[in-house]
């Protein structure tokens, strides 16, 4: 539909001199009292006979077609029934010499005639049956335009779905997995061939090596891709409300359970569910689970009934699971239960090779987002990159990368001066040796630039306080005091 009326959903133009009427009769007398009786309104064309009407239909745009009932050739009821084809959206109107409803009342009961006049005729009567049946064809009119209208927007938005979809499987597929190492080579082998399947997948690497990424990209390329994927860390919630948030409930079940609840197992009905850090899981929660994983089995909590569900299961986890079943904190039948198929995140600096095409991925999305032009790095800042360590792997890169962008002023390539202090240093902390502080500095200075340096890069690396305490091997509340002290403030 082009008509831009149609979309905006105005009436279309109601100017009644552009309606187009057609007479048929084969009484040049009747025609022309007709046409003087609409003429000074409408187009009005004439023939003698069905067949001068149909061509007459052919070329012209007809909203109303009046036509007597007998006609030399085919009669009138013939005549419109042809007309049907022609022209299906106009108007039928008969003319009959006597009041023969009887005869007309085939074509009356199928709604191919509008209405009938009996001659003779009162002009008014006439042009106020005109009028009427013309708003009948303009409100008919306006409904097929807005149906179109509505088909083409239907349209487009299934075109914008689709879109939308392939945007979320581009975004989620193997393509956004950026590698070109040895190592992930055999990982995206390993993904490839466990798409297209149901096997559970456990997924082992360190924080930030992409693991998340791994078990979307799995869901999205294999064939349950149009269900759901929802992911659940498994150390965020307590025992009772894992369980509910997994299988469901009942009302009741537990205090605050104010309504029945879906689980995730059914919300990802023929998707997959991605149960991250499974290792933190309790041993009650390991054994609903395992019977989940055996017979494919979910009970709400607070049901006796149990109900099944399609899901696939990818499990993910940061820790060295073999070491916690050796160590009794999991379960040895679950852990094997998982590992179906098991797919090793390496650690970024056990491939190198993939910095310099990861970093610049990030930078192209940091300019993306920031309205930058950084054009690339100096190869002093990229040997930089690639010598660090990355104990928060792919993950602390883009942090750095973004942080760097974001720090820049108008230069046109990242140099070793912009990046990190930590990484800008060879091995960090290590970095400062005696002879760095040759000159007449203080004992208490050099080891408080030491303390410093060390602080600020087990920070960088593992993100909170907490966790850099740990790796510095003091406690959390002496890492403050020495932070307070050394004048390093949170940010
Ligand atoms: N190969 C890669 N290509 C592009 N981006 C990556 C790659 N690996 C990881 N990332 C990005 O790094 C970040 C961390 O990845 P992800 O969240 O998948 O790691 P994770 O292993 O799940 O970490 P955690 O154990 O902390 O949950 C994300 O922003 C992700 O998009
Ligand atoms: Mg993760």
């Amino acid at each position: 539909m082009t008509d831009a009326s149609a979309i905006r959903g105005a009436r279309p133009d109601t100017g009644a001199r552009s309606y187009g009427i057609l007479i048929v009769d084969d009484e040049p007398a009747i025609l022309e009292s007709l046409e003087l009786t609409l003429g000074s309104d409408y187009r009005v064309h004439t023939a003698e006979s069905g067949e001068a009407g149909l061509a007459i239909l052919e070329r012209e745009k007809i909203a109303l077609i009046i036509s007597d009932q007998v006609l030399p050739s085919m009669s009138g009821v013939e005549f419109l029934e042809k007309a049907i084809e022609a022209a299906p959206h106009a108007i039928r109107m008969m003319l009959t010499g006597y009041a023969d409803i009887g005869s007309m009342s085939r074509a009356i009961n199928e709604g191919r005639i509008y209405r009938f006049i009996t001659k003779p005729w009162e002009p008014e009567e006439v042009r106020l049956n005109v009028r009427r049946a013309l708003e009948a064809f303009e409100l008919a009119t306006e409904n097929t335009q807005l149906t179109a209208a509505l088909a083409d927007a239907n349209e487009r938005l299934r075109a914008e779905n689709l879109f939308l979809r392939r945007e979320v499987e581009r975004r989620y597929g193997f393509d956004k997995i950026i590698a070109t190492s040895r190592a992930m080579d055999r990982v995206f082998d390993v993904m490839e061939k466990v798409s297209e399947t149901d096997a559970t997948v456990l997924i082992v690497g360190e924080t930030g090596t992409g693991k998340d990424l791994v078990a979307r990209a799995i869901h999205y390329s294999g064939r349950r891709k149009d269900a759901r994927f929802v992911a659940q860390n498994c150390a965020a919630l307590p025992d009772t409300l894992l369980e509910s948030e997994l299988f469901g409930h009942m009302r009741g079940a537990f205090t605050g359970a104010h309504a029945d609840k879906k689980g995730l197992f059914e919300v990802a009905d023929r998707g997959t569910i991605f149960l991250d850090e499974v290792a933190e899981m309790h041993p009650g929660m390991q054994v609903r689970l395992l019977r989940v994983l055996q017979d494919g089995e979910i009970r709400p909590l607070g049901s006796s009934e149990t109900r099944t569900a399609d899901v696939r299961v990818i499990a993910a986890t940061n820790r060295d699971l073999r070491k916690d079943v050796e160590e009794g904190r999991f379960r040895e039948d679950l852990y094997y239960r998982l590992r179906v198929v098991e797919i090793d995140l390496p650690p970024l600096r056990e491939r190198k090779t993939d910095i310099p095409l990861l970093a610049h991925h990030f930078l192209d999305i940091a300019n993306g987002k920031m309205g930058r032009k950084i054009q690339g790095f100096t190869n002093a800042a990229i040997d930089r990159l690639v010598a660090h360590e990355w104990s928060g792997n792919v993950r602390e890169l883009e942090n750095e990368i973004e942080r760097t962008v974001a720090l820049a002023g108008n230069e046109s390539a990242i140099s070793v001066d912009m990046l990190s202090e930590h990484i800008r240093g060879a091995t960090p902390a290590m970095n400062v040796s005696p002879e760095a502080f040759a000159g007449d500095i203080a004992l208490s200075e050099a080891v408080d630039a030491l303390k410093r340096n060390m602080i600020l890069s087990a920070l960088a690396e593992t993100g909170s306080k907490t966790r850099a305490a740990e790796r510095l091997g003091i406690p959390r509340q002496s890492l403050q005091k020495m932070m307070k002290r050394l004048a390093l403030n949170d940010s």
